[in-house]
């Protein structure tokens, strides 16, 4: 495994500095590993994570500062990048080139139709079926030029103290913001029970894609949306003391769709263009034919 490591640093230098994935699938599949279903046999996870994926978290720990949130806030969220239909947005996901195998690994939207389609499978509403299609459009980002770090990885407050139940939280030591006082007690720089609207999580798909869509969905949907990868929340029970009524609310909604969206890819591959028409009618039931991104 050491010696695969440093081929891949001396051959790819530069790709394995700032993109260490070979795909974005990579990282989902390793939370898979992380949190294994009883049907998934348990292996010693730190021991067996991959050399590419340790090296993607000590970029995005050491890199999501507090002022790198907020910059990448105002470049976004304002949505002045272009305007698409939600199926444009999802033909041009599907344009992301990365080292994964076309033949074996899902597409994009394969990875969206398979969520969606376990979720309507259960008989679930409308709404939810939907948020499960669009749940990862805003790795669009990635298309923009944005580096793996800033566009996938369980998302973690900024401006406050790092729990030690983030994955690889030892890399942190390396973000400037560890040397900030005020930005390492318990509730940082925000009020106790603020709410999670009112903390800078580290940025992502997830921050970028509820702006896409926070007109169009309702409220649950827009919870699933923009904290889906918020495991230190979701799954570890870490920050409470941020949370707002509304946000302990909402867990159970992002607790339900993380079965999903975490546990769907082991399923078979859909047919996208049998599902298209009954998913162009849901879209068109919740969104305008254009909008903007
Ligand atoms: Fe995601
Ligand atoms: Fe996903």
């Amino acid at each position: 495994m050491g010696l695969l490591y440093s081929v891949d640093m001396s051959i790819e230098g530069d790709s394995i500095s700032t993109q260490p994935l070979e795909s974005l699938d990579e990282w989902e599949d390793d939370l898979l590993e992380r949190y294994p279903t009883e049907e998934h046999v348990f292996r010693d996870y730190q021991a067996e994570v991959r050399p590419t994926v340790k090296e993607f978290y000590r970029l995005n720990h050491t890199y999501q500062t507090h002022e790198f949130v907020k910059a990448k806030k105002a470049e976004y969220c304002s949505l002045n990048k272009r305007t698409m239909s939600v199926w444009e947005a999802m033909e041009f996901l599907n344009t992301l080139v990365d080292d994964s195998d076309p033949d074996t690994d899902a597409t994009q939207i394969e990875h969206l139709m398979q969520t969606s389609e376990a979720i309507r499978a259960d008989g679930h509403p409308r709404w939810f079926i939907l948020t499960g299609l669009l749940h990862d459009l805003g790795k669009v980002l990635c298309l923009f030029g944005e580096p793996q770090w800033a566009v996938v990885g369980d998302t973690f407050p900024t401006a406050c103290k790092y729990s030690d139940k983030i994955v690889f939280s030892e890399f942190f030591k390396d973000n400037p913001d560890s040397q900030v006082t005020e930005y390492q007690t318990p509730h940082g720089i925000y009020e106790p029970g603020i709410g999670f609207d009112n903390v800078d999580l580290s940025f992502g798909h997830d921050e970028y894609l509820y702006h896409v869509v926070k007109d169009y969905m309702p409220q649950e949907a827009l919870y699933m949306i923009r904290y889906h990868s918020f495991y230190p929340w979701h799954r570890e029970g870490e920050y409470d003391h941020l949370a707002s009524d509304t946000d302990r609310e909402m867990l159970k909604w992002v607790k339900e769709f993380n079965k999903y969206d975490l546990y769907s890819k082991v399923d078979e591959r859909p047919n996208v263009e049998k599902l298209r028409p009954y998913y162009e009618d849901l879209i068109g039931e919740f969104f305008p034919a254009q909008i903007r991104w």
